[in-house]
């Protein structure tokens, strides 16, 4: 017998498929849908999508090209818009101390390193900007990478594997699901801020497990509230637990310095196992960092892919943009006030006019919460006519009955600009179509 029979049907008996061969009891009917990509159920949803659009007279609004930098407001085809769509919290990416410092990286660099920073690709703007950053946030040591969502799944990825069981708030990034995925660890789900579910599912499997980690945002990128991260480090210490917390939507904009969690709630920086953020936010770039203690970032550096190993190096710009940005948010905490002080204004005035802002508060996300997925696009798309970019968050983005037009405040937003965006919003739901179930 060949070993691959005896492979077949060692396969088979754990299938419960005696007597079939393991590749019998998998064997599927090859369908056009399995290999010809234009018949891939994705391609009949998106063309259901385009009908819906076309069907309904509504903007369609992705990839829409602007013209100039995307500050409050933005030029789209040509015509200036109000701007809720963008994540530039604190308005750097075209102020001109981080343009010149990423020209003058070019200049000295080029515009790439041409290598994975572990072999020829390391620079002192790298080293400078994670020291910097490291000294910031309180912590031993940083090292920087080329993209959030990258980063994220890596580094998840890397520090649990088989034996280990990642516990995350069902709410986080699909970057940080990504590397849960990746590790191969058991993955359990606790409700969204549910510290009582955590704990339980601590209780009942911590034990079967070798590492815990516990997976948060400062700011959850969606409802645009904030974890309540001491009750989340009481408990990972008393379960010894490591606890990652993803700052994209909290650096730079939450605390009274602007500096995330740490500074919002004012605890030891210490007592967070793995700091993370994208610098696509508040440092107006692209790349990200993780940051904690020094043993992390070491192994991190040698060991894992996607952020030491088997990729390029972040390019020489984006680094010297982050390091700008970075100065710039220690010295000018008075941006991420701007950003709080403006979002909470819009806040007030949304639920003045009715709306339903979810359980945003204190930062610079503001969900307007929509009864369905119809509506979330006719009121998108009807802003949009009226000049205002807010776009539609529905299903699989949001879960469904959780439709929402989702804003971003920056520090460049007035008041002026929030009072028209709340007038156009209440006047719109008051004449909202009734869903025709079309979608
Ligand atoms: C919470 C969160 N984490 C990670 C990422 C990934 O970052 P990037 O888009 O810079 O790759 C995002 C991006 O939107 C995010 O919102």
């Amino acid at each position: 017998m060949s070993i691959d029979t005896k492979v077949d049907q060692l396969r088979a008996r754990l299938l419960g498929k005696t007597g079939e061969t393991a590749s019998a009891a998998r064997r599927v009917k090859l369908l056009p849908e399995h290999y010809d990509i234009a018949q891939f159920p994705e391609m009949r949803d998106f063309a259901t999508m385009r009908w819906y659009y076309d069907n309904q007279r509504l903007p369609w609004q992705m990839y829409r090209q602007h013209l100039g930098v995307a500050s409050a407001e933005v030029n789209v085809e040509g015509r200036d818009m109000l701007n809720f769509s963008s994540y530039n919290y604190l308005d750097l990416s075209h102020d001109p101390r981080v343009k010149n410092a990423a020209k003058h990286a070019i200049d000295m660099y080029g515009t790439s390193t041409g290598s994975g920073r572990i072999v020829r690709g390391e620079i002192p703007l790298f080293e400078e900007f994670e020291q910097e950053l490291a000294d910031t946030l309180g912590v031993e040591a940083a090292v920087m990478g080329v993209s959030g969502w990258g980063v994220n799944a890596g580094v998840i990825g890397y520090l649990a594997r088989g034996q280990d069981l990642i516990l995350y708030d069902e709410l986080v990034h699909n970057s940080m699901l990504t590397g849960a995925k990746i590790s191969g660890a058991r993955r359990l789900a606790f409700a969204h801020n549910d510290y009582d579910a955590l704990e339980r599912l601590l209780r009942e499997h911590r034990g079967s497990y070798e590492r815990a980690l516990i997976l948060t945002e400062g700011v959850f990128s969606m409802d645009g509230d904030i974890p309540d991260v001491p009750r989340l480090i009481d408990i990972k210490r008393r379960h010894h637990a490591l606890l990652m917390v993803d700052e994209a939507h909290s650096m730079g904009v939450i605390g009274p310095r602007g500096l995330g969690v740490v500074d919002y709630f004012d605890i030891d920086p210490r007592d967070i196992d793995v700091h993370f953020s994208t610098l696509s936010k508040s440092f107006a770039t692209i790349g990200a960092y993780v940051a904690g203690s020094k043993e992390l970032v070491t192994m991190l550096k040698y060991y894992a892919p996607g952020i030491g190993l088997y990729i390029a190096s972040p390019n020489p710009a984006n680094a010297a943009a982050a390091l700008a940005a970075l100065r710039i948010m220690r010295d000018e905490p008075q941006r991420a006030r701007s950003v709080i002080g403006i979002a909470d204004y819009f806040r007030q005035r949304a639920q003045d006019a009715g709306l339903d802002i979810g359980p945003s508060h204190d930062s610079g996300i503001v969900p307007i919460m929509m009864p369905d997925s119809e509506t979330a696009l006719w009121m998108s798309g009807r802003l949009f006519d009226a000049g205002v970019f807010a776009f539609p968050m529905i299903f699989p983005v949001v879960p469904r009955n959780a439709e929402r037009l989702r804003f971003f405040l920056s520090a460049a937003h007035t008041k002026e600009q929030v009072d028209r965006t709340i007038a156009l919003l209440a006047q719109l739901k008051a004449n909202a179509p009734k869903p025709k179930g079309l979608i």
